[in-house]
């Protein structure tokens, strides 16, 4: 069960003349397996090779237009940033916006995020993987498709190195509350939820997107999420 519907793919105007432009500095060629966000499960990541260099590394899952990465990247050049998502429009608008702020330090993989982390990424290799407003499937019968799951976390937990974080966030509220219940049930991770809510504080490297702004407007509250890896 895939955990999107993707939209379209074809670019045009300022778009696609970026993606042209400047694909070939921070896209990374992904060897596929069957269908164009899959992947080759022979394949493996060479963080060093592709940013050619050694340095602390997060992964953004579902990075969408890329404001919260590219702000945060831009914020730590000593890190780098893995940028994962299988919307085409918004893996441009990122790449446009990470040039704009001269970023060197970030990497943009167009690909399904399970299958990333089930075989791309080497185990132990990531410092935090970040996941803030993955689509909340609202309807109940449509639940199976969020991604965060136990068999999900899993893949997670394999990539991170002890000690490492996953923080999440959301603004869906019964997600929230889902995402605690499930990751609670894992028992590589530690939970960090140390809010008055029990829910974490809200995470200080991660802006406002436009996407926080709507839901906010919306009347919905924002909860934060924070696991360690043991
Ligand atoms: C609701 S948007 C949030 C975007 C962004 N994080 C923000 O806060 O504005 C969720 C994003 O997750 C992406 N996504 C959903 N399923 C995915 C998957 N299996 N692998 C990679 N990206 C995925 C969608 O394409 C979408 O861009």
């Amino acid at each position: 069960m895939l955990s999107f519907v993707r939209r379209g793919t074809r670019l045009q105007g300022k778009q696609l003349a970026a993606w042209e432009r400047l694909s070939g500095r921070y896209l990374m060629d992904v060897p596929r397996g069957d269908g164009e966000t899959s992947v080759d499960p022979a394949a493996r990541l060479d963080a060093a090779a592709l940013f050619g260099r050694r340095a602390p590394l997060i992964v953004e899952i579902g990075a969408g237009l890329g404001d919260a990465v590219v702000a945060a990247a831009a914020a730590a050049p000593e890190t780098d940033f893995i940028a994962l998502d299988v919307y085409r429009p918004g893996l441009s608008d990122l790449m446009r916006k990470a040039d704009r702020a001269g970023a060197t330090n970030i990497r943009v993989i167009e690909a399904n995020a399970p299958e990333v982390f089930g075989t791309l990424l080497r185990p132990g290799s990531v410092d935090e993987v970040w996941m803030f407003f993955p689509d909340p499937w609202p309807k109940k019968r449509h639940h199976k498709r969020r991604l965060v799951s136990p068999s999900f976390a899993d893949l997670v937990a394999r990539v991170l190195r002890p000690g490492g974080r996953w923080r999440l966030a959301t603004d869906w509220e019964e997600y929230a509350e889902q995402m605690r219940e499930t990751l609670g049930g894992v028992a590589a991770f530690a939970p960090a939820n140390d809010g008055a809510d029990g829910f974490a504080p809200r995470f200080a490297g991660r802006i406002e997107t436009g996407f926080e702004r709507k839901g906010i407007a919306a009347g919905r509250i924002i909860r934060d999420l924070t696991y360690v890896r043991r």
